[in-house]
């Protein structure tokens, strides 16, 4: 959000040029700044915001059969107000220490609790340690963090037979999205289960979450959107999910949806082997 036109035409340029072939690029806000991310099979790359200097660059260790496992970055979130996490194919998640200004970026710590590849991690700013980062790997499993000078693991949920393609966190609810199509909703400090959807009829590629109404994206294989509604139950403290809104993007197979506003009004969405962006408007 709030990113003007000229800065995105730098950053695609930034990513253009790049001979790593970036496999995901998110705008990492911290307190103190902002700085653009990309993971390729090679590593991280870490900018300023509007692409026009690399201020950090970490290669990842290849291990000793490079041709059995390929090696790649995973999941990109910012957490505990100076820190960015990035997630490996080997499972490890590593926790850079990102100074005010400048490019003194640190490995500050490895965080060593998962034995799949990462597939996404979210972080959520300013909840003070109670359970304000989530990790996810391709068997399901799910860590739960607090972040800080030490992360501290809070919990870790099981897989239960299905990947989880994405995670999102909103007032200390993880929603996750899976393999099979379902969405589960989890308590980020206890990891309690609050509720579970069977959202689509195939594999969840997208989560996304509006932060001022709780709305929630999901897209998936099966060539559907859809948005929902988050809300907690005053009365009951319970989790609540509500369906809102469907769209079908015919013949296409959804791998890319994010709202375009804070309110969840408007979101965009692309697919395999579509070289579109689409957008919708408030319905
Ligand atoms: C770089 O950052 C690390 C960790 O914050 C710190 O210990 C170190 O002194 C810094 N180095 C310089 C040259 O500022």
């Amino acid at each position: 959000g709030g990113i003007q036109e000229e800065i995105c035409e730098e950053v695609l340029g930034v990513l253009q040029r790049s001979p790593l072939r970036p496999s995901q690029a998110v705008w990492c806000e911290l307190p103190s700044r902002v700085l653009l991310v990309l993971t390729s099979q090679r590593g991280v790359q870490m900018y300023e915001a509007d692409g026009s200097t690399m201020v950090f660059w970490h290669a990842l260790d290849v291990p000793e059969q490079p041709a059995a496992h390929s090696v790649f970055a995973r999941g990109i979130a910012a957490a505990g107000g100076r820190f960015i996490c990035v997630g490996t194919s080997f499972g490890a998640v590593l926790v850079f220490d990102i100074p005010p200004k400048g490019t003194n970026v640190t490995l500050s710590e490895v965080l060593e609790q998962h034995r799949d590849p990462i597939t996404d991690i979210a972080a959520e700013q300013g909840r003070d340690g109670a359970g304000d980062l989530v990790t996810a790997d391709d068997s399901g499993t799910l860590c739960l963090w607090s972040s800080g000078e030490e992360f501290t693991l809070l919990g870790k949920i099981p897989g239960c037979g299905s990947s989880c393609s994405s995670v999102v966190l909103w007032n200390g609810t993880v929603a996750a999205g899976y393999g099979n199509g379902q969405i589960r909703l989890w308590e980020a400090g206890s990891g309690r289960i609050r509720a579970q959807v069977s959202a689509h009829a195939r594999w969840i590629y997208a989560l996304d979450l509006a932060p001022l109404t709780g709305k929630l994206l999901s897209g998936a294989e099966d060539s559907f959107v859809h948005v929902w509604k988050l809300s907690r139950n005053p009365d009951t403290d319970d989790i609540e999910i509500q369906h809102c809104h469907a769209e079908c993007v015919t013949d296409t197979q959804v791998c890319g949806a994010r709202f375009c506003d804070p309110a969840g009004d408007t979101f965009a969405v692309t697919g395999y082997d579509l070289s579109e962006i689409l957008c919708y408007g408030p319905a």
